[in-house]
């Protein structure tokens, strides 16, 4: 089945086509320069980006895979958790591209589409602990399949990819400045008692991160020449950092890591048939979170699924690649599709069409 994922749930407009699970093309048109002046994403400016983009994209990835329109046999759209807005823009375009071709319609939860992307690029394992690290989310899930995950943590404030942004707008770094904390701190040693591993001592599968933010804002406020004068500093190609920078940089790096560990193992502990660990998200893309996931993994003798970097932050290939999952198990939606905000819970509504489910598998 040749399905067309589309995403715009935050600040990235993106597209790409997927064909019994190989990705066939992506496109993507990222906003980031644009929200950085500001210091974070404007809704309405991504709103309004999305809606510039999505036709062009479109066109551009057909023309790119040698496909025509009437190719594509279904169309998958992120339906939240993200902007109100922005996901509005994309549903509509994927509303009226299902209704004008006569093609089933797929809204794709955003989140468990982050964690199933490494399936482009490696065969998935269930059950499975996943751990999806984002700008919004701090998830941890038990996963029987790929349409059965279950929610067994979360952060109570703060998400780690937020820490991360919080922290390096401390520094004065552009946004979203969680890369900059990964790329500052790679070549220095951590100091492992500079800031506080935040939210362990309990027995739950929660994280909290904003007591860590405010140990680093302290920490800031007590050393202010850490603080950079322009934010344009980090981008030089040459630039180095001040020792005592790169060591807050790599404390924090490994701190957050650390404390991602010590609940994943916790995970690991409670659910010790599952034979995988995903992780996922933007903060997936982080140096120091991948080598203590990949030592977890080793340790503990699971199957680590940790995709490559371009598919860790947000992609269309994870929508497109999840909605054909969905659409081959015979799950669409109507055009009355919702589109649903952070913070709200994403239904369960799919109609059955069995159908459909036959046809596609055969
Ligand atoms: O998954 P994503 O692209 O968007 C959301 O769904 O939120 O994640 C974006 C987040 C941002 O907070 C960004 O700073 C963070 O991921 N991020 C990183 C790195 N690359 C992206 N954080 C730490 N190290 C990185 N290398
Ligand atoms: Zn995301």
């Amino acid at each position: 089945m040749l399905c067309l994922g589309i995403e715009s749930s935050c600040d990235e407009t993106a597209m790409a086509l997927v064909r019994d699970g190989v990705l066939l093309g992506e496109r993507i048109a990222s906003q980031v320069e644009m929200h950085a002046v500001f210091g974070g994403v404007v809704p309405e400016l991504a709103s309004r980006e999305h809606l510039r983009w999505l036709r062009p994209l479109m066109d551009d990835l057909l023309r790119e895979a040698g496909l025509a329109v009437s190719a594509i046999e279904c169309v998958a759209v992120s339906r939240g958790p993200g902007l109100l807005g922005s996901l509005l823009v994309g549903l509509g375009f994927a509303k009226g591209f299902a209704y004008g071709r006569g093609v089933p319609l797929v809204g794709v939860n955003h989140l468990p589409a982050h964690l199933l992307a490494v399936g482009l690029e490696r065969e998935l394992i269930f059950p499975s602990i996943g751990l999806l690290v984002s700008g919004g989310h701090t998830h941890l899930y038990y996963m029987r399949s790929p349409v059965d995950l279950e929610l067994i943590g979360r952060t109570l404030d703060d998400a780690a990819g937020e820490a991360f942004d919080k922290v390096a707008k401390l520094l004065n770094f552009p946004y979203p400045g969680g890369k900059h904390i990964d790329h500052l701190g790679r070549d220095e040693v951590p100091d492992q008692n500079l800031f506080p591993r935040p939210y362990l001592h309990n027995d739950n599968l929660n994280f909290s991160f904003s007591g860590l933010k405010t140990a680093v804002l302290q920490y800031v406020q007590k050393h202010s020449g850490l603080v950079m004068a322009s934010m344009d500093t980090v981008l030089q190609p040459d630039y180095e950092p001040d020792p005592a920078l790169a060591r807050l940089c790599s404390s924090f790096n490994w701190t957050v890591a650390e404390t991602l560990r010590v609940k994943t193992e916790r995970a690991l502990d409670r659910y010790p048939e599952a034979n995988g660990l995903y992780v996922a998200g933007g903060v997936a893309a982080n140096a120091v979170v991948r080598e203590t996931m990949e030592n977890v993994a080793a340790k503990r003798n699971k199957t680590l699924l940790l995709p490559s970097l371009p598919l860790c932050t947000d992609n269309g290939a994870m929508i497109a690649f999840y909605g054909e999952i969905l659409a081959r198990a015979g799950l669409f939606h109507g055009l009355d599709l919702e589109a649903i905000p952070r913070g709200k819970q994403i239904p369960w509504d799919y109609g059955v069409d069995r159908k459909l489910a036959d046809h596609y598998s055969q």
